[in-house]
């Protein structure tokens, strides 16, 4: 039987870990950290995850600055938002809610956020950085980073491991595949054009699973004994429920669980952690912003 993984304990003890960083920071140095989280338009599962990020900001003591625009804002207006984030020094991370409406480049946004504040990871040039040896990135994406710490605090190692990650979007699977990369894993990356993905992915030590498509990795496509982290969050159908559906992930857990040896379910896995590393980013930017102002 599967170790479950329960990410909603960890990033528990994680916003204990920073909640304490920022009352120092308050203390110490009068400074609070300031994330701000913009939002385009009225997509419901945006809003609930915008809705989780700021109420969270608000939990570990960050000011939150909440910026909501219309679905009809033009380019132009959600560049000079950005734009006017990057020069007020009381925000210390912005967050563009992803996707945008289809109207907007989204390259040309996430280009145009201060590196310096980009705790969401997706400019280019911190991809980049990461993306290379002995580069660091000033910021690491935040389900990413969420999903390493899970193995990490699961006293799970990486190195030398044979590491399969399911999905090449830009938000995980790429940079979750260049992060164990520089963790001395051996990585393949399965996906919609991979002839015969389950030979692929029953080699695998670690199996990042972030396809977006429910149930998909069954039993018989996982290594006993392999560490099977589950990013994927697909609404299925369930009258039962009041709202009609429920979430389940990429992985059929209860079948799963019988072979892996660490599975982190959904939800309650890697959902929270996204939550808590983007706290963990906003903190550390207010930290750096600190030292660079000698305050
Ligand atoms: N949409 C889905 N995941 C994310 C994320 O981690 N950050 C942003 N900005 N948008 C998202």
């Amino acid at each position: 039987m599967a170790q479950i993984i329960d990410g909603k304990a960890i990033a528990q003890s994680i916003h204990s870990e920073i909640a304490k960083d920022v009352s120092d920071l308050i203390t110490n140095h009068a400074q609070v950290p300031g994330l701000a989280v913009v939002i385009v338009g009225e997509r419901k599962d945006s809003q609930v995850y915008v809705r989780m990020k700021r109420k969270a900001c608000a939990e570990v003591g960050i000011k939150s600055i909440d910026i909501d625009l219309p679905g009809d804002a033009s380019e132009k207006m959600v560049l000079e938002t950005v734009l006017n984030l990057n020069a007020n020094p009381q925000v210390h991370g912005i967050l563009v809610q992803l996707p945008l409406p289809s109207h907007i480049n989204e390259e040309r946004i996430l280009t145009a956020i201060s590196m310096e504040k980009d705790v969401d990871g997706f400019h280019p040039l911190n991809i980049g950085k990461l993306a290379m040896k002995g580069r660091e990135p000033m910021f690491v994406p935040c389900t990413p980073k969420g999903c390493i710490e899970l193995l990490q605090r699961s006293g799970i190692s990486v190195s030398g491991k044979r590491a399969v990650v399911v999905g090449r979007s830009n938000i995980v699977g790429l940079p979750v595949a260049l992060l164990l990369i520089k963790l001395d894993a051996t990585v393949s990356i399965v996906h919609t054009r991979t002839p015969d993905p389950k030979n692929i992915i029953r080699e695998a030590d670690i199996i990042i699973a972030a396809a977006g498509q429910a149930n998909m990795i069954k039993a018989d496509w996982i290594k006993p004994g392999a560490a099977v982290i589950d990013v994927g969050t697909n609404a299925v159908d369930d009258p039962s429920r009041k709202s009609g559906y429920r979430l389940v992930g990429d992985v059929a857990f209860e079948e799963a669980k019988s072979v892996a040896g660490w599975i982190s379910p959904v939800p309650g896995g890697v959902g929270p952690m996204t939550i808590a590393m983007l706290l963990r980013n906003t903190v550390d930017s207010a930290k750096r912003a600190c030292v660079e102002m000698w305050c």
